[in-house]
Parts: structure tokens; C-alpha cells; sequence
């Protein structure tokens, strides 16, 4: 969406006052509005000459605020197009990570499909379908089969569950972007983990509302400082189980302590992925108010683009007013198999939870041996290693790494601020071999670094 340049002075304010040379005073204050959410993602400013005219500066000054913006994350640019707001460590648009095979892809965190027991799912899924052929199949709470098979495995997990307190979403992401509609209003401050999931940050930011970030503890979280935030908060959002980048799981200490002045969305998508020992309750066995938001995307196959939302009906009934601007349900096949597998125990399988453990000891492996003065603490769960350089280079890694055969997710994007540059999250889920080649892979990218090679990639394409 375009914005005008009138609209761009108007957030801008009295920027000319202050010390330094006015392009870096401009560059500041464009960054600041950035992170504030009031240029939002995805923002189209206007033209370096419209800007100029309507603040009375020179082309000269704009164009140099842009280039900073650009070389810090904050603008793309492409030719002949007005430059977009972006934030530092997102992705190169069109994925160069997955042009060829020869790029090994650790920018994602995501398990393959298992398979044979989809299939059979599916087998099942298609004979039952002519049962919903008789109904609309537009259901904005999703089917009664799946509500139901999702309440019982919140059974079965420990916490009671009804299936008028689930929505079924398309996926945990659809489900975070619902409740960030229907909960809150633009500037409403947020409550986030520090480093967190970059596309909750997002969907906060796309709703216009500011997060408040509280910084995690080597142990993770910290009950006192989460609470003093969410005083000034309209909404919290925590992962406390195996937390996507850490891994880290909260202990049971802070769960039982923790109750936060504002509304509390957990996100379980991590959940199940316990890989020592029992996955943990439900966190609304802790926190009864708790809006919990889970997914089999980890769990089984993100392919199945199947989430869901356990609320109070009262609440779902308002994000049900506020699901169709994004879509007008969830497709129905995939909610019968999925339905067909959630009743199916374990999910995941040990099978998959094993792989997921072989992978993680290779990478540890591979980080002790190509890569030793790399910090990277072994979680007890979820898909990813969050790893420590000693140095601030994780943007300028991420811009190279593709050269040297890897493409990863630079820190900053798990934060703001442009906070954890020393910072890269390694996903372990690909077999032991290629995590190994792309550990080697990014040993040459920083070595290429410290002797002073920059790669062909210009930062803006990763930042
Ligand atoms: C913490 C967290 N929440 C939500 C999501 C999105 O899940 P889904 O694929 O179900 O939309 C992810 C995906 O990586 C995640 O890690």
C-alpha cells in the first residue's frame, strides 16, 4: 500500500531539529516509525523527489536517508518501483534459498511429511467427506469433527476441553494474525518474548499495535519482568514451550507463578516436540484464562496448514466476526485428516521425535567441530538451536551465506530494534548429513567475513 509523502511528514514531526547531518536525523526518525508500526510492513513510501518537496529538504538528503534504510534492513528496493518497508533479517523476497538444490535451506524450521500415515489419513478423510456434502462447507469455527478431536487431545494432555472453546484456523500463523484483529487497536502495546517468532512481530506490527519486548534469560523467562510489561499492555504473546528460536522450555516454577495483568496468548505450536522426556501440560492447565493458540504444522506437516485457537466461546465468537477478511474457513478435506490423525496415538510419532534428536546431536556436532567458539546452548525441544557468535555479524552472514551454500535467518529477525546480531537460529531438520554441509558451508561464510570478503549480495536483500 502506497503512502503519500504528506502522510509520511505528518508521522515525521519537527525531524529537522536535533544534532548530526539532517539525512541521518531523517534515517533515525523514518527507522523509529518503522519500529513503531506507524510505517508498516510492506509500505510503499513515496518517491525520494515527492518526500523532498513536500519536507523542503534536498533530493540529496532523502535519497541518502533511504540508502542508510536500505543498508540497515528497513527499505527494499527494486527498479523503477517505490522503495518498501521491510524489517532487518527477512528473508530475501523471492527466496533465493530455494532457487537450486545446491543451496542448502536453514531458513526455515519445518519437518518433512511423514508419509504414510498422511496418506492413510487422507484414505479415511475422502471416505468421510460425503457426509459434509449436504452443508455449505463455508464453517467459520471449522468442522465438528475436528473441534472435537482437537478438545480430546487437550483431554487427553490434561486440560478438559469442550469443542465450543476451539476454532479450527489455517494454521497457528492465521490464527495469531485473528486474534491480533480482534484484540487489538493500533498503538496497544504488546507484550513479546525477546527474541521471539518473527511473524507474530509482524502481525503485530501489521495491526499497528507496538511490542514490548522483554529480553529472555539464559534460563528464559523471567515472571517479574514479564509482569511489570504487561501492566502497560493490552495483550501478551508467549512461547513457552520449546520456544521458536531458543528451544527453551519454561520451567514449572514460572508456569505455576505466572499470571499477567492482560490477556495471555500461548503458543503451544512447539509443544509436542519434546525430545527429553514428557512433552509438557497444556499451559492452560496453569493459566485457566490463557488463550491458547496450537498447530499440527510441527507436529505432523505444515502442509496441512491446520491450527486452531482454545478460547472462551465469548472470544472466539469475536474472532469469528473478524475471520472473513482473511478467508471463510478451512478447507475440509484437511480438517477430516487431520481429525483422523490427532486420534491417532502418538502424534508425532517416536519415529519422527528420534530423527528430530538424531539431527540436533549432528549439528551440535558439526557446531563443535567447524564452528567451536559458536555458543549454541542443546534444547530440550522444538526444531532449533539458537545460536551465539562472539561477534555482531549475523546480517552480514546471512547476506553471504548463500555463496557459500546455506541460506539462514539473520538474528535481528527474531527481535527489534535490530537486536541479536550476534545471533543465527539453525533448525535441525534435515538429515544429519546436509546440516553438517551446511555447518561447513557457514564456516567458510565467516571466515570470508573476518578476512574482509562482503560476497556479491548487497545487505538489503537479507539485512
Ligand atoms: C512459534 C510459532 N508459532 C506459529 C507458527 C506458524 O505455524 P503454522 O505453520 O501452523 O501457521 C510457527 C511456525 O514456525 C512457529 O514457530
Amino acid at each position: 500500500m502506497k503512502v503519500s509523502s504528506h502522510a509520511v511528514a505528518g508521522m515525521l514531526g519537527s525531524w529537522q531539529e536535533g544534532p548530526g547531518p539532517g539525512h541521518r536525523r531523517l534515517s533515525d526518525r523514518l527507522r523509529l516509525l518503522i519500529l513503531d508500526g506507524r510505517l508498516f510492513i510492506g509500505a510503499a513510501l513515496p518517491s525520494e523527489r515527492d518526500l523532498a518537496t513536500v519536507l523542503g529538504t534536498s533530493r540529496t538528503t532523502v535519497g541518502a536517508a533511504y540508502r542508510t534504510l536500505v543498508e540497515h534492513g528497513y527499505l527494499a528496493t527494486r527498479p523503477r518501483a517505490r522503495a518498501t518497508v521491510r524489517l532487518p533479517g527477512d528473508p530475501p523476497t523471492g527466496r533465493r534459498a530455494a532457487e537450486g538444490p545446491s543451496i542448502i535451506d536453514l531458513s526455515l524450521a519445518a519437518p518433512s511429511a511423514p508419509a504414510e500415515i498422511l496418506h492413510a489419513a487422507f484414505a479415511t478423510a475422502l471416505e468421510q467427506l460425503p457426509r459434509h456434502f449436504e452443508r455449505h462447507g463455508y464453517d467459520r469455527y471449522g468442522i465438528r469433527e475436528l473441534r472435537e478431536a482437537v478438545a480430546r487431545r487437550y483431554g487427553r494432555r490434561g486440560l478438559p476441553t469442550s469443542s465450543d472453546q476451539i476454532m479450527i484456523t489455517n494454521g497457528a500463523q492465521h490464527a495469531l494474525a485473528l486474534l491480533a484483529r480482534a484484540l487489538l487497536s493500533p498503538r496497544d502495546r504488546v507484550v513479546i518474548d525477546h527474541p521471539t517468532y518473527p511473524h507474530a512481530i509482524r502481525t503485530f506490527l501489521d495491526v499497528r499495535a507496538r511490542p514490548l519486548p522483554v529480553a529472555m534469560t539464559p534460563a528464559g523467562w523471567d515472571a517479574t519482568q514479564l509482569r511489570e510489561a504487561a501492566r502497560a499492555a493490552r495483550l501478551a504473546y508467549l512461547i513457552p514451550d520449546f520456544h521458536n528460536p531458543t528451544g527453551l522450555l519454561m520451567p514449572a516454577s514460572v508456569r505455576r507463578e505466572l499470571v499477567l495483568p492482560c490477556p495471555t496468548i500461548i503458543d503451544e505450536t512447539m509443544a509436542e516436540l519434546a525430545l527429553e522426556g514428557e512433552a509438557p501440560a497444556p499451559f492452560a492447565v496453569h493459566m485457566p484464562d490463557a488463550i491458547s493458540v496450537g498447530s499440527v504444522s510441527k507436529s505432523i506437516w505444515g502442509g496441512l496448514r491446520i491450527g486452531w485457537i482454545r478460547a472462551t466461546p465469548a472470544l472466539l465468537e469475536r474472532v469469528e466476526q473478524v475471520r472473513p477478511a482473511t478467508g471463510l474457513g478451512t478447507p475440509v478435506v484437511e480438517q477430516l485428516a487431520t481429525a483422523v490423525l490427532l486420534d491417532e496415538r502418538p502424534t508425532p510419532r517416536r519415529e519422527t521425535l528420534r530423527q528430530l534428536r538424531d539431527q540436533r546431536d549432528a549439528l551440535a556436532r558439526a557446531l563443535d567441530e567447524h564452528l567451536p567458539h559458536v555458543r549454541a546452548p542443546q534444547p530440550a525441544g522444538g526444531l532449533t538451536l539458537w545460536a551465539t557468535f562472539p561477534e555482531p555479524i549475523s546480517s552480514r552472514l546471512a547476506a553471504i551465506a548463500p555463496d557459500h551454500g546455506v541460506a539462514i535467518a539473520a538474528g535481528p529477525r527474531f527481535g527489534i530494534g535490530g537486536a541479536f546480531e550476534r545471533n543465527v537460529r539453525l533448525p535441525y531438520t534435515l538429515p544429519p548429513e546436509r546440516l553438517a554441509e551446511a555447518v561447513r558451508g557457514l564456516a567458510r561464510a565467516e571466515r570470508a567475513l573476518t578476512r574482509g570478503a562482503t560476497g556479491a549480495h548487497p545487505p538489503a536483500s537479507v539485512a
